[in-house]
C-alpha cells in the first residue's frame, strides 16, 4: 500500500485522470479541527495533502505500510498518527473525511465502498469518478483561501489558482472596498532596483497606498504602475537643506499618516541596511503612528549576485562583511576599523564607497590586505544599466576613474570576485 499513484482529484497534478468526472461539485469549506480524517497510503498524494489537513487541525490517521521520508517525518514529529499496515475494513469508522491514495486499486475500491456505506466524504487518487469529493487547487494570501475546481482540467485549476493568489499577493488583483488596509506607515524595502525584486508584501502594500514617499534608489519603475490618485513624493526633492532632509521626510510621513492616509515609505534595498529605517521608525513611534517594517533584498548581496559574484563560496570565503564607505578611513567621523577589516580573509562588500575608493583601498593595503586581491565594482546592479568593472585592490581607484563609475555602486573585495565564469582576470 505504498502510494505513488497520481491524484486525479488533485487539480494541480498534471497526470490526473478526472475527465470522466462530471463537472458538478458543490464547493464547501470543511472544518476538520479535532475530527478524525483517515489517509490511506503514505506516498506523494499523502505528502501533498497532509500539511493542509494538519493545518486545518484534523485528527489524522495515516494507514500505510510505508511512507515517503517527509510523511514519515510528520509521523515522527507526532503531527499525524501512523499505523504501518494495509487498509482493513472498518478503518473508516468514526471518520469525517477520507483520502484514499494507495497503489492497490482493489483496496482503494473497497475503502471507497466503505466510505460510501458510512457516508464519509472521500477523495480517490485513482478514480475521480468514484470519489465523493474532489480536492480543489488551493492557495492562500493574507487570510483569503482560494479554491479552484474546473472539473476537467487540473492544470487550468492550478493556473487560475496561481493567477488569483499572485494577484492578491502583489496587489494587482485589488479588492479595495473589502480590504483591511494596514494603518499608519509601512517602511518597505524595495530591493536593489529590479521591480521584480521587491517582496510580495511590499508590492501589496504599495498597491494599497494613498501616498508613496520614494527614495532615488530602489524599484522606481513600480511608481509608474500606481493608480493616478496615489500621491508620489520624491524623498530626494523634499525641500530643506541636506541635513534637514531626514527630519523633513519624517514630518511628511507623520503628516500624511495623521491625515488618515495609507503611507508607504519606499526605500532601496533593505530599510535597516544603511537605510535610516530605524530613524523613521523611531520618529513614527514618538508620534504614536503605527509602523510596519517590510524587509527588502539588500544591494549588498543582490548586486554582487546579479553580477555573478557569490559573497561566500565554499573553500574561498567563510564570511562577508558589509561596510559603508561614505567617509574616508582617516575621517574622524569614521566608525570603521579598517585595520581589522584588512586582516580578514573573507569578502568585503562596500556600499557608498565610489568617491572614497582610493583612500579605502590604500588603507586596506597599508594594513596588510594583498594588493592583488580581486575587486569588482558593480554599478546600478539589477537594472538595465548594470555594469561591472573588475580590478585589484591596487588598481581599483584608477579603474573606477578610467571607467567613469558613478554611484550607486557596490564594491566587492576578495577572492570570491575571481570565482565563476563572469570573472575578468584583470
Ligand atoms: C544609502 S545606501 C542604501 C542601501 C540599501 N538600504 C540596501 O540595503 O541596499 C545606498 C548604497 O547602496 C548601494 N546600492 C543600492 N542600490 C544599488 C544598485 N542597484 N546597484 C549598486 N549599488 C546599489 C550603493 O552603494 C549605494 O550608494
Amino acid at each position: 500500500m505504498t502510494a505513488q499513484s497520481p491524484d486525479p482529484a488533485d487539480h494541480t497534478a498534471p497526470d490526473a485522470r478526472e475527465e470522466s468526472a462530471p463537472a458538478t461539485a458543490y464547493p464547501v469549506g470543511l472544518r476538520l479541527a479535532g475530527r478524525r480524517v483517515v489517509v490511506l497510503g503514505g506516498g506523494q498524494v499523502a505528502q501533498r495533502r497532509l500539511p493542509g489537513l494538519v493545518a486545518a487541525g484534523a485528527d489524522v490517521s495515516l494507514i500505510s505500510p510505508s511512507a515517503t521520508p517527509s510523511v514519515e517525518a510528520m509521523a515522527t514529529a507526532g503531527t499525524v498518527r501512523w499505523e504501518r499496515r494495509r487498509y482493513r475494513a472498518g478503518d473508516l469508522d468514526g471518520a469525517w473525511y477520507a483520502l484514499i491514495s494507495t497503489d492497490d486499486p482493489a483496496a482503494n475500491a473497497a475503502a471507497s465502498a466503505e466510505a460510501e456505506s458510512r457516508r464519509v466524504w472521500c477523495v480517490r487518487s485513482d478514480d475521480a469518478a468514484a470519489a465523493t469529493a474532489w480536492t480543489p487547487a488551493t492557495g492562500r494570501s493574507e487570510g483569503v483561501t482560494v479554491a479552484v475546481l474546473t472539473g476537467q482540467d487540473p492544470r487550468r485549476s492550478a493556473a487560475v489558482r496561481d493567477a488569483i493568489v499572485e494577484g492578491l499577493r502583489d496587489g494587482t488583483l485589488a479588492a479595495p472596498r473589502h480590504r483591511a488596509r494596514t494603518p499608519g506607515v509601512a517602511l518597505v524595502g524595495g530591493g536593489p532596483g529590479d521591480p521584480d525584486l521587491i517582496t510580495v508584501r511590499g508590492r501589496r502594500l504599495l498597491a494599497e497606498a494613498d501616498v508613496v514617499i520614494a527614495d532615488r534608489l530602489g524599484p522606481r519603475d513600480l511608481l509608474d504602475e500606481l493608480p493616478p490618485h496615489v500621491e508620489v513624493v520624491d524623498a530626494a526633492k523634499i525641500p530643506y537643506g541636506r541635513a534637514m532632509a531626514q527630519e523633513a521626510i519624517n514630518s511628511a510621513l507623520i503628516e500624511h499618516a495623521k491625515a488618515g492616509r495609507a503611507v508607504v515609505r519606499l526605500k532601496g534595498g533593505d530599510p535597516y541596511v544603511f537605510g535610516r529605517g530605524m530613524e523613521e521608525a523611531e520618529a513614527l513611534a514618538e508620534a504614536g503612528i503605527p509602523c510596519t517594517v517590510v524587509p527588502g533584498i539588500s544591494s549588498s548581496i543582490s548586486v554582487p549576485a546579479a553580477a555573478g559574484i557569490p559573497v561566500t563560496h565554499r573553500g574561498v570565503a567563510h564570511e562577508f562583511t558589509v561596510v559603508s564607505g561614505h567617509v574616508a578611513p582617516d575621517d574622524p567621523r569614521s566608525l570603521v576599523d579598517w585595520a581589522a577589516l584588512a586582516r580578514l580573509h573573507g569578502t568585503l562588500v562596500l556600499l557608498m564607497a565610489v568617491d572614497k575608493i582610493g583612500p579605502i583601498a590604500g588603507a586596506l593595503m597599508a594594513h596588510g590586505r594583498a594588493p592583488g586581491t580581486p575587486v569588482a565594482v558593480v554599478q546600478e546592479g539589477t537594472t538595465a544599466a548594470q555594469r561591472r568593472v573588475d580590478a585589484t585592490l591596487e588598481t581599483v581607484a584608477r579603474r573606477v576613474a578610467e571607467e567613469g563609475v558613478r554611484p550607486p555602486a557596490v564594491v566587492v573585495i576578495g577572492e570570491v570576485v575571481a570565482v565563476g565564469p563572469w570573472a575578468d582576470p584583470r
